[in-house]
């Protein structure tokens, strides 16, 4: 819920009756939403901007300051005689996501957690207000997402790209040809011994692989050559994780690495690899928007990408899709990483969209049975490859 305000103490006042729990994330999250709120108070973010100061705290009903920041722009405002909203405007949009987070984290909240977020919208420098107004519209933003969209589902076991036009109508675009990126990263994190580093122990492979690339270099290890003789949506690989696997052994030779240690380079190897892997997901999934827009399949405004997938936990490989979303005016819309991997909450889910649209039934439960090979809705990859969409190179650092 985004609430107006003319000044956050009036609105706060009301609030005790008035708030709901907030509806504005992913369905998924909305039901952690409702088991969350229904035992601890209400708690509410305000953000002002209204002149020269950019602040933000969080309170709840009783009244209790749980967080609260704040960046002063009163020393610059002295300094130039008084407040000029051009310049006020420039350091409330440099501060306003640092101040909000300062309180959000005082208070131990996330975004999701919260009843409502109050924002300042009169009276003010309208520049000023805008960039408060905007913010707090950011993070209230609905995650609600119609039929049809594009699915990137990159895992342990798939790594797909298809478009959902319904709870049961998927078209598939590409797929892998061999492994997933998840075993990828996986098999790269096991040749290197990372689970040996006290700090990775009890990490899965490709979550110790992007601990480990915080501290590397992309471009150390130059990732292999995998393009495909066909401009597809599909992926491969096993190459990428030959090339560095050997590139491992090569060290390990070189540096006399024995037993259970670890080359003196595996943040270089894991950031080349990261870089590597990002590098040959964001082709299929430029392809498959320029394919998608070929084909009519997506609608003109308001188009999402939803990614999910272990392999979606990580930073790096969501920065590096988003920058393709940006070039095709995409959001895209990613679980929290807890629920990108395997749970049963997706399950659940599916379950409760299928039960409310009257499908899916089994009309003998005992009949059913399960089928690990079965098709993913309806194969478009030879379509893919067969319409020859050329991509260009982009930047997705
Ligand atoms: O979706 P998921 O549970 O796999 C299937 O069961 O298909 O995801 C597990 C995979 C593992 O391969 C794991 O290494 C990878 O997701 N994963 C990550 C990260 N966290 C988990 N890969 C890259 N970066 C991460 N942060």
């Amino acid at each position: 819920m985004l609430i107006l305000s003319n000044c956050t103490y009036s609105v706060l006042r009301h609030c005790k009756r008035k708030l709901t729990p907030l509806q504005r994330l992913s369905k998924l999250e909305t039901l952690q939403q409702y088991s969350v709120s229904s035992k601890i108070s209400k708690r509410v973010l305000g953000i002002e901007t209204s002149c020269d100061d950019t602040g933000a705290a969080v309170v709840d009903e009783c009244g209790n300051i749980l967080g609260n920041a704040l960046h002063s722009q009163t020393s610059i405002s002295v300094a130039l005689g008084g407040v000029l909203p051009s310049h006020a405007k420039t350091i409330h949009r440099a501060h306003i996501e640092r101040v909000v987070q300062d309180a959000l984290d005082q208070a131990n909240i996330k975004v999701k957690e919260l009843d409502a977020v109050a924002v300042t919208v009169k009276p003010g420098l309208s520049l000023c207000l805008d960039v408060g107004l905007s913010h707090a519209k950011k993070l209230v933003q609905e995650h609600r997402i119609d039929f049809p969209f594009l699915v990137f589902l990159v895992s342990g076991g798939h790594c797909l790209l298809a478009v959902a036009r319904d709870i049961d109508k998927f078209l598939l675009l590409g797929t892998s040809l061999d492994s997933s990126p998840g075993e990828a990263f996986d098999k790269v994190a096991r040749r290197m011994k990372l689970k040996n580093l006290p700090e990775c122990y009890d990490m899965s492979g490709g979550a110790m692989m992007e601990h480990m690339a915080k501290q590397g270099d992309i471009e150390a290890i130059p990732a292999p050559d995998v393009s495909f003789a066909q401009r597809s949506c599909n992926f491969s690989f096993s190459g990428i994780k030959s090339h560095y696997i050997r590139n491992i052994e090569q060290e390990e030779a070189k540096q006399g690495i024995v037993a259970s240690h670890v080359i003196s380079n595996a943040s270089d190897m894991c950031a080349s690899f990261q870089y590597a892997v990002i590098k040959h997901l964001a082709k299929p999934l430029q392809r498959a928007f320029l394919y998608c827009e070929l084909k009519g399949l997506l609608p003109e405004s308001d188009r999402a990408l939803v990614v999910s997938g272990g392999v979606a936990c990580n930073q790096f490989i969501r920065q590096g899709l988003q920058k393709v979303c940006e070039k095709f005016d995409c959001r895209m819309v990613c679980p929290p990483p807890h629920l990108c991997t395997d749970n049963g909450i997706m399950i659940a889910w599916n379950g409760m969209e299928k039960l409310l649209a009257g499908r899916g039934f089994a009309e003998d439960p005992q009949s059913v049975d399960f089928s690990p090979k079965g098709p993913f809705g309806e194969d478009l990859t030879a379509d893919v490859a067969k319409s020859t969409i050329k991509v260009r190179k982009i930047n997705l650092l």
